[in-house]
């Protein structure tokens, strides 16, 4: 008999959605049937009729352990994953100590395994002087990243030489680069003069950080990668500049991702959220925001991702310099981006692409992203006309606040299932734990 049967739904495919049930057994997608024929199962739900997108895979979250379990823990972080229908995420190497060796990811395996609740995978950390670490490393991870300029924790490559050279490694062994782009010399430059100025704000900080800084940055990695014949993934594209360079340059193995808080939140928000705003790369015009959307509908843009960043209210509340920058996203991406379905602005089947199908293929996540008879269990029940606000007491992130607390959306997300197991079920955090996530291989 199946472990689980999930009826009465409505399944986005990749292209297509479908009145059908699932049958899951031992983790697996093992059948998708009309009502009729689904079998007798140990545990029956009852989708009533809403819509089951394949789990969300965030591929950009900063889940703070080692180092700052204040901000946040693999519990927490994984619990607001979970609630936020993301069954997937993929930590970043910012850490302290940041994951930079062999020695520091095998560390971070161990704190992760006993505490998280979803699935996971890591991004290893470029540095200046660890290339050997590099050549060392093997296909279990789901990309080296490289921070091109000063923003939370200290790990950072900004020589262009040392890139090309680390690049060249990761094209050899077919593992992809992710990058913060933003040019070191103009982010130090334009910080320096914010600094003279005279009780500089929240808005100052987005002005002296301005889009020339993430484009620069972006072209001149286009070029190292295309000379290195490496592959490349830009997060959290945030300017129509990098649009535009993008567009013009798409290639096999170019790919971008996109935050929720530069789709949903300007520069107009700033006043209102003070230093709650303060993000690298920071909030942006109305303009950008438009092409924003435009890129991902027209696939410019692959993939949205959170860059889930939580610092703690005190930690925001300082002088604007001293703030730190960064905000969490978990649990408000997808609530965030059903309130849209409907509008013309996404569909159902551009979202889950956009948050799962493309995520899975581009860091060649094995199994996942899609609703696809063997693949895993991981899903996500939404109801379309579920009403609430995102509030701040209600978050599981450690953190405590969102920047989006008190906006009323229009659609959520029910129940999260991992492999099968109901990991968030109506406000309510399961007790299975998640598995790190395994790769195909560059030939598959
Ligand atoms: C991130 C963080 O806090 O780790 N902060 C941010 O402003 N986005 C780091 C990063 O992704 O740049
Ligand atoms: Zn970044
Ligand atoms: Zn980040």
């Amino acid at each position: 008999m199946p472990d689980l049967v999930i009826k009465n739904a409505r399944l986005v495919l990749s292209d297509k959605i479908v009145q059908a049930g699932l049958v899951i057994e031992e983790g697996r997608i093992k059948q998708i049937v009309s009502d009729p024929k689904l079998p007798q199962a140990d545990r029956v739900i009852d989708a009533h009729g809403n819509y089951v997108l394949p789990g969300l895979i965030d591929v950009h979250v900063h889940l703070r352990e080692p180092g700052s379990s204040s901000k946040e823990d693999w519990i927490t972080g994984t619990s607001a994953a979970a609630a936020g229908g993301v069954t997937t995420v993929l930590d970043m190497p910012n850490t302290q100590p940041p994951t930079t060796t062999i020695q520091t990811l095998s560390d971070k395996r161990a704190i992760a395994k006993p505490k998280a609740k979803v699935d996971y995978g890591f991004h290893f950390g470029a540095s200046l002087d660890n290339l050997d670490e590099l050549r060392r490393l093997e296909d279990d991870i789901a990309s080296v990243k490289f921070y091109m300029s000063v923003t939370t924790g200290n790990l950072r490559v900004d020589n262009d030489a040392v890139i090309y050279e680390e690049l060249k490694i990761l094209a050899k062994k077919g593992i992809l680069a992710t990058t913060h782009a933003e040019n070191r010399d103009m982010v130090q430059y334009w910080l320096e003069k914010l600094k003279q100025k005279e009780n500089p704000t929240a808005v100052d900080y987005a002005d002296y950080r301005p889009n020339i800084c993430a484009s620069t940055a972006l072209n001149q990695l286009l070029y190292l990668s295309r000379k290195a014949g490496s592959r490349i993934h830009f997060c959290h594209v945030s300017t129509r500049e990098e649009v535009n360079l993008l567009r013009k340059n798409k290639r096999e193995g170019v790919t971008s991702e996109v935050t929720p808080h530069n789709l949903f939140l300007t520069k107009e928000n700033i006043k209102e959220l003070g230093n709650y705003s303060k993000v690298n790369p920071p909030l942006r015009s109305k303009q950008d925001q438009g092409t924003l959307w435009k890129a991902i509908r027209s696939g410019v843009i692959d993939v949205i991702a959170t860059d889930h960043a939580p610092h703690l209210l005190e930690e925001k509340e300082k002088d604007i310099l001293s703030a730190s920058s960064g905000m969490p996203g978990l649990e408000t991406l997808l609530p965030l981006l059903l309130n849209e379905v409907g509008k013309g602005t996404i569909s159902l089947i551009e979202l889950s692409k956009l948050t799962a199908g493309s995520p899975a293929k581009i860091f060649r996540i094995r199994g996942k992203g899609a609703i696809v008879e063997g693949y895993d269990a991981d899903l996500v029940i939404v109801d379309l006309k579920k009403e609430a606000k995102v509030e701040n007491e209600k978050l599981f992130t450690k953190c405590g606040w969102s920047p989006f607390d008190g906006w009323k959306l229009r659609g959520w997300p029910l129940k999260t299932f991992v492999r099968g197991n109901l990991v968030f079920d109506e406000g309510v955090i399961g007790d299975t734990l998640g598995k790190e996530i395994t790769y195909t291989k560059n030939e598959e």
